[in-house]
Parts: C-alpha cells; sequence; structure tokens
C-alpha cells in the first residue's frame, strides 16, 4: 500500500475538467473519539502505533467549499470562515494542509476557494474541532476531484479523503466512516495501515451498539501544549518505545472484547489508554499536565459510582481536561441521573453533550453553477 495510489492519473482528467468555472460542495463530518490513542507520530503523520476510536454523531463540522477557477496557479488562494465570520489565524494550517496534499490533488492552485464552516459544539468549549474541521475539508475537496476526473467509486473516495484528511491532522483520518475506525497497521487486523483509516472489519457485540458518550466540558479555554506539539515530545521520551508496544498489544485485546461483548474489560483497557496518554505527557520533557482538579473529582466519583452500582460507565479523555463518560445505551437512565446530580458541579456552567456512537461523514448539498 503506497501513496502513490493516490496521485491521480492525467489520462483520466474528464473533459469537464477544462471548463469546469466554479460551484460548491458541502459536506458534514463528526468528531471521534480514540479508545486506544495515537501519540507520537514518524514524519509525514505516519503513527507510531495503530489507534482505534467510536466515530460520533452530533459533534460535527459542517464545511461548505466555494471554487471558482483563477488565472494565476502559481500559489494557493483560499479565505476561511467561522460561523460567518472571516478567520485569518486558521490559514496557516489549512496552507500547510494545501501543501502537504498537493501532489495529491494536483488542480489546488487552479481555483480560488472560500471556506465556510460552523462546528455544532461552541469553538471554545475545549473540543478539538481538528478532526472533524480536517476531515469535512478533505471530503469537499474529494468532491471537487470526483467532478474532475472518471473512475473514482466510493471505497477510492472514502480511502483517499481518509488519507488527506490524515495529513491535516492525523485523528481526523478516523472521521470518515463509522462505527469503528483503525488506524494505522496492526498485525492481526486485515487491511489496517499507516495511511488511512479502515472501518473495523471483525464483529461487533451488540453491547456496544449505540454507545454512549457524554461529553463533560471541564476547561473550555485554550490547550497550553497543542496535541502536534505533545507528538513530538514522543521522540526520545523514555517510556516511548514500551507505549507503543502496549498499544499494539491493547488492541489486540479490544478486539476479543469487542467480539464477546465484556463491558469490564472493555472499561478497564480504554480507562487504562486514557490514564496512560496523560502519563505520557506527564513524563515528557518538557512535562505538562493538561487534566485539571476537577477532571480528577469526576473520574473518582465515577470509580465510586461504579463500585456502589455496578453500572457500566466508564470514561476517557482526549488531550484536554474533558472527560468522555462512555455507557451501554441501556444503562443511559441511570447514568444520565447521575451526571446530572453529581458532576454537573464540576463542569464549567453545567455544560455537557450528550454524543454516541456515529457512522461518519455525509454530503449535504453538491451543485455545480458553470
Ligand atoms: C490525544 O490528531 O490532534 O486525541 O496529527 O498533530 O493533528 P495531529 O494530532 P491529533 O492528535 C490526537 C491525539 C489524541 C488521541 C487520538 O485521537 O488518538
Amino acid at each position: 500500500m503506497t501513496e502513490h495510489q493516490f496521485i491521480p492519473n492525467p489520462d483520466n482528467y474528464r473533459d469537464i475538467a477544462k471548463t469546469l468555472e466554479s460551484g460548491k460542495v458541502t459536506w458534514e463530518s463528526p468528531s471521534n473519539i480514540a479508545l486506544v490513542k495515537y501519540w507520537g507520530k514518524k514524519k509525514g503523520q505516519i503513527p507510531e502505533n495503530p489507534s482505534i476510536s467510536f466515530t460520533l454523531t452530533d459533534c460535527k463540522t459542517i464545511t461548505t467549499l466555494y471554487f471558482s477557477k483563477k488565472e494565476n496557479d502559481k500559489e494557493f488562494s483560499f479565505e476561511v470562515f467561522l460561523d460567518g465570520e472571516k478567520k485569518d489565524d486558521f490559514k496557516p494550517k489549512i496552507e500547510t494542509f494545501f501543501k502537504r496534499i498537493e501532489l495529491y490533488l494536483p488542480f489546488l492552485k487552479d481555483y480560488h476557494f472560500k471556506i465556510e464552516t460552523t462546528n455544532t459544539f461552541p469553538h471554545s468549549s475545549g473540543i478539538a474541532s481538528s478532526a472533524s474541521g480536517m476531515s469535512a475539508l478533505a471530503l469537499c475537496l474529494m468532491s471537487l476531484e470526483k467532478q474532475l476526473i472518471d473512475n473514482i467509486d466510493e471505497n477510492y473516495f472514502n480511502k483517499k479523503a481518509s488519507f488527506l484528511a490524515r495529513l491535516g491532522s492525523g485523528s481526523a483520518c478516523r472521521s470518515i466512516e463509522g462505527d469503528l475506525v483503525v488506524w494505522g497497521k496492526h498485525e492481526n487486523i486485515a487491511g489496517s495501515n499507516d495511511l488511512f483509516g479502515i472501518k473495523y472489519p471483525y464483529k461487533i457485540h451488540k453491547n456496544f451498539k449505540n454507545y454512549q458518550d457524554t461529553i463533560l466540558l471541564v476547561d473550555k479555554g485554550e490547550k497550553q501544549v497543542s496535541s502536534t506539539v505533545g507528538h513530538n515530545l514522543m521522540y526520545n521520551h523514555p517510556f516511548a518505545q514500551e507505549r507503543f508496544k502496549q498499544a499494539h498489544n491493547n488492541l489486540n485485546a479490544l478486539m476479543g472484547i469487542l467480539e464477546s461483548g465484556n463491558l469490564n474489560a472493555f472499561i478497564e483497557l480504554v480507562e487504562s489508554e486514557a490514564l496512560t496518554l496523560h502519563a505520557m505527557m506527564m513524563t515528557s520533557m518538557p512535562y505538562f499536565i493538561l487534566m485539571k482538579p476537577n477532571t480528577l473529582e469526576i473520574i473518582n466519583k465515577i470509580w465510586a459510582f461504579r463500585k456502589a452500582t455496578g453500572l457500566h460507565i466508564g470514561f476517557t479523555l482526549d488531550a484536554g481536561a474533558n472527560v468522555h463518560v462512555l455507557y451501554p445505551e441501556n444503562e443511559s437512565a441511570p447514568i444520565l441521573e447521575f451526571i446530572n446530580n453529581e458532576l454537573v458541579a464540576y463542569i464549567e456552567n453545567a455544560h455537557y453533550i450528550v454524543d454516541k456512537i456515529g457512522f461518519g461523514a455525509k454530503q449535504v448539498v453538491i451543485s455545480i453553477n458553470n
């Protein structure tokens, strides 16, 4: 499996490629939450270990890409709007993304782009929008490619969208499809590879159907350390190699759990992964802590409630202070009551988002004006 499969063959350009002047395309793409975490990467957005995530449903980005042919094809030309407001501070990240993907989308410099984007979750919620945002943009660009080039079937479309999204933000490659997506080569998962995410190809027990993820927004502030900086601190990290091995083993163990439906084993593995991620941050040089006191309060409350009730409530964390509370759908009622009665005190403005496992991105509308 190589990158070359994603470089378009010049013979496949449609006749319309010369004349397509302008148009727009809209995609909505969800966020995802990793169960086995990606933390540490090699050059070219290649992960140090395989990861697996639940695709979410309601936390998503909706992006419309307007494209219009331009004269000068020597440089990228685009503008970005978030909720209708021009966002020049997003431009450097998108410029970097365009540079990385230009080889695979050679028409990028032929068009001026207006990128209009909005998130269903508040921008300052501490929920990373890079996974949903980069995947939505990658999908819009693929829809344009599909108008320009022949022979793009759905399988190739999704693969290449994931491949491109990865070059924008690693975890974004896991947002194209659902309900569970694996990214990174694992010896026991057929088709898994470092270049793009694949739908988890094996049986999943019904216990995980509609699995719930209620996101407690502990801290809505800007993170002090970005994920990209955190990944880089895994170079020369004293525990890195062991961690990467552990991720392979945990994914292997998770395969058995997903098949058997053993919820206690699931919770143990997923919580251990979350705490290991933060342990890696605390043991890098320089070290840093993204959890807040209320993150720990919530974790302790969850453990006490689980012990007292026997309910299958567990948590995971991403690279921030927020807590993702995970539980099976049929235990929702008492767990939501517990969240309302006991956990809201620890979250900013009592703000939480009830989400659940989902099935990936959707195209909203497509029209060509030429
Ligand atoms: C902790 O995908 O945000 O959420 O590739 O540098 O954009 P870049 O990093 P990013 O890292 C996400 C890390 C994580 C774990 C995960 O989602 O697997």
